[in-house]
């Protein structure tokens, strides 16, 4: 397998050619079993339990292909989440599910806020690994203006500012901000702003932001990353950004072509 390249492939006939337990971190956003005929990519099927075989060959497949100390990640959403769940436990085994992130992907307009409901506002994120030894590395987002105006509350001589701790002064220029946790508010979907400069026209296209959290927090440079569903690329841009090597693959040559000409590179 050749790094930093974009195949154009039957995502299954690919995976098994690979050799076992390569990959670092495995992101896939699969078709969602929404029954939408996307003009890219067919996301409609004859039934779920259709849908779950093709899942089912294909996580078992990552599994394989994940080091022993990889990360996967699931995208997905309520069409099928409470099927995929399960599927996912009985591959990864279910001690080694890490966490159900909620991706709030902001209010949506248009048809799809006249439901009969609630309006769908979140996309569910699945994450495991591979054994209990894995990479981690927590993420941090900037203090709130009024958290920093109620916690850091005395300054310096200096003009610094800190708050008090039992062991001393916690300077707020030395505090690494507020842990990120399992509910991600700060990341805008393409469905809400879709006249983002940085939105390539891709259906179902994921923004870099969200990404990059996955790719810094699962992964270190020169970590193999791979996506087995790329689409527009969003994983590998992220990934070629963060210094990992990456491999996308994706069945629609729109998508490989739309890759090529973001990531700029001719494989
Ligand atoms: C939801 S889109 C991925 C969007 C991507 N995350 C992005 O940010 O652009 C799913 C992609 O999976 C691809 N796909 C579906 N079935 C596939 C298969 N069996 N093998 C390879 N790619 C497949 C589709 O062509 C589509 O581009």
């Amino acid at each position: 397998m050749k790094l930093n390249t974009v195949y154009l492939a039957e995502n299954l006939e690919f995976m098994r050619k690979l050799e076992s337990e390569i990959i670092d971190l495995i992101y896939i956003d699969p078709p969602f079993y929404s029954g939408v005929d996307y003009k890219e990519f067919s996301d409609l099927w004859n039934s779920l339990t259709e849908y779950l075989d093709f899942m089912k060959l294909r996580i078992k497949e990552m599994h394989r292909v994940l080091k022993k100390t990889g990360s996967f990640y699931l995208h997905c959403d309520a069409s099928a989440i409470f099927d995929l769940k399960p599927l996912c436990d009985e591959i990864f085994g279910r001690n080694n599910f890490r966490k159900e992130i909620i991706w709030n992907v902001g209010s949506v307009s248009g048809f799809k806020s006249q439901v009969k409901s609630w309006v769908r506002q979140h996309d569910t994120i699945l994450y495991y690994t591979k054994s209990e030894n894995f990479t981690f590395n927590k993420q941090y987002l900037p203090y709130r203006e009024d958290y920093i105006k109620t916690m850091f509350r005395y300054k310096d001589e200096d003009g610094r500012l800190y708050r008090k701790r039992r062991r001393g002064k916690q300077y707020l220029d030395e505090s690494p901000g507020t842990l990120v946790g399992d509910v991600w508010n700060d990341i805008f979907s393409y469905q809400t702003i879709t006249r983002s400069k940085e939105y390539h026209g891709y259906p179902t296209e994921k923004p870099e932001k969200l990404l990059k959290r996955i790719v810094l927090a699962s992964s270190n440079e020169g970590d193999i990353v791979a996506d087995f569903f790329c689409g527009s690329g969003t994983t590998i841009s992220a990934a070629e950004r963060l210094n990992r090597k990456w491999i996308g693959v994706d069945n629609n040559p729109k998508a490989v072509e739309l890759c090529k000409k973001r990531l700029g590179v001719n494989f």
